[in-house]
């Protein structure tokens, strides 16, 4: 009798060892990439294995340990020893070479195909070896900066759908956290143009978010802001015009929930909030409530005057738009609230 017990043990620790190592040959996908990498770029040494960004900043650390992010599993695995610009460039190229439909994407996103490479205080950044090194601009997208400057609504605002004037002179902060910060990053720098950080030293998701540990590629985009720079500033366009009254100037909340719930942005994903924005009252999630449908009606709803306090309106934001407004809220999912 023990015997069997011990066979029947032993094989399932066997399939239990067989499925562990199959699921992790699968998740692999980043050693086929990096070999692509080798051998489009053959001027870099570097070892074929998972690849880790260690940040610079101290909100990168948890007491002793980094939070790790391995991006660079995939993307610019070398980037330690070639550096943020050419790392910027090689971005840019390869996301044409390797992305099936690069075309559509960078148009959906709005791609300039100019990476930046660092982020500073001033537009931009002139580069010692290479003809330019474009930066983020801290002024400008960082917290302390001067961030965006809110859509202005003139006009009667009859419904919530016509939005509603924010005065011209609030000024709200960029999404760059003050971790971030060149300024404080490099104290004893005085020249404001070299006052600026690698993109190498701040890693990929302070700008991009998604998943610092997966090591698919769905997983690790989970979450991913395509285009910071844009995304930020089409999305606070379309915040500010639309959404701002019921979920606050800083998503804090109002008549609606607050959007920057971080238990909610990190529980989330795309599809929900699409699912929110498109469908609005006329879904199950948020049936009843003053949310408006910004796009269509969802094909199950009917109009109940004792729920509904309002009909369903026709398409406002366009499938695009929605995309970019879901980015947009994004950016208060809070870097150090990722795992
Ligand atoms: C398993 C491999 C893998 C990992 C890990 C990975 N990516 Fe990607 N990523 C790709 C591939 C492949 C593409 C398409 C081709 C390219 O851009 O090189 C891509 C494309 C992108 C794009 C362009 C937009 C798009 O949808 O094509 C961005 C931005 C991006 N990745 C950011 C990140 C960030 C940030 C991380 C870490 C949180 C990350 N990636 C981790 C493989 C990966
Ligand atoms: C300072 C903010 C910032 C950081 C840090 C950053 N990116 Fe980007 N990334 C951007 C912006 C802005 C764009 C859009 C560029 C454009 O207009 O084409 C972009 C675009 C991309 C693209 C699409 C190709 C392209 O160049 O347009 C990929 C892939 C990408 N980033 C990956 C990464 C990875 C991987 C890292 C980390 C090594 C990283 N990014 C770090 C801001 C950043
Ligand atoms: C008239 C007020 C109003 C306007 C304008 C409005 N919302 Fe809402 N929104 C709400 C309410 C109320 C809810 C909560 C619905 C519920 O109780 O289920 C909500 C819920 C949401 C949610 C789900 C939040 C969560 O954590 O579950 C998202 C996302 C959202 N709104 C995004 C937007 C966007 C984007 C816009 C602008 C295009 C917008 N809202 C405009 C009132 C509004």
């Amino acid at each position: 009798m023990n015997r069997w017990v011990f066979v029947i043990l032993s094989a399932l620790l066997i399939a239990l060892v067989g499925i562990a190592a199959i699921r992790d040959s699968q998740d692999r996908d980043y050693l086929a990439i990096q070999q692509r990498y080798q051998s489009d770029h053959n001027d870099t040494g570097f070892n074929i294995q998972v690849q880790q960004i260690f940040p610079a900043f101290a909100d990168a650390k948890r007491g002793d340990t980094f939070r790790v992010e391995r991006c660079i599993s995939c993307h610019v695995p070398d980037i330690g020893t070639i550096g943020p610009e050419l790392a910027a460039q090689r971005l840019a190229q390869d996301f044409m070479k390797y992305q099936p439909n690069a075309q559509a994407v960078a148009a959906q996103n709005h791609y300039t195909l100019v990476h930046p490479a660092y982020i500073a205080n001033g537009i931009s950044v002139p580069s010692a070896t290479k003809g330019f090194a474009p930066a983020m601009d801290y002024t400008q997208y960082g917290i302390t900066g001067t961030g965006f400057a809110p859509y202005s609504v003139t006009g009667a605002t009859t419904n919530a759908k016509q939005g509603y004037a924010v005065t011209p002179t609030t000024v709200l902060p960029g999404p760059l956290p003050a971790a971030v910060d060149p300024k404080a990053l490099n104290p004893t720098q005085t020249n404001p143009s070299l006052q600026k950080v690698g993109i190498d030293q701040v890693g990929c998701i302070v700008c991009h978010n998604g998943s610092r540990l997966s090591l698919n590629q769905t997983d690790a985009h989970q979450n991913l802001i395509a285009n910071p720079e844009y995304d930020f500033t089409s999305g606070a366009q379309l915040y500010y015009k639309y959404c701002v009254t019921c979920h606050g100037v800083q998503g804090e909340g109002g008549k609606g929930p607050p959007l920057s719930n971080q238990d909610r942005l990190g529980y989330f994903n795309e599809d929900y909030y699409y699912r929110c924005i498109e469908y609005g009252f006329t879904d199950f999630e948020h049936i009843g409530s003053i949310m408006p449908n910004w796009g269509s009606t969802a094909t199950d709803f009917t109009y109940d005057p004792t729920r509904d306090k309002q009909r369903p309106g026709s398409r406002i934001l366009s499938e695009n738009q929605i995309q970019i407004l879901i980015q947009f809220i994004r950016h208060w999912e809070n870097y150090n609230t990722l795992p």
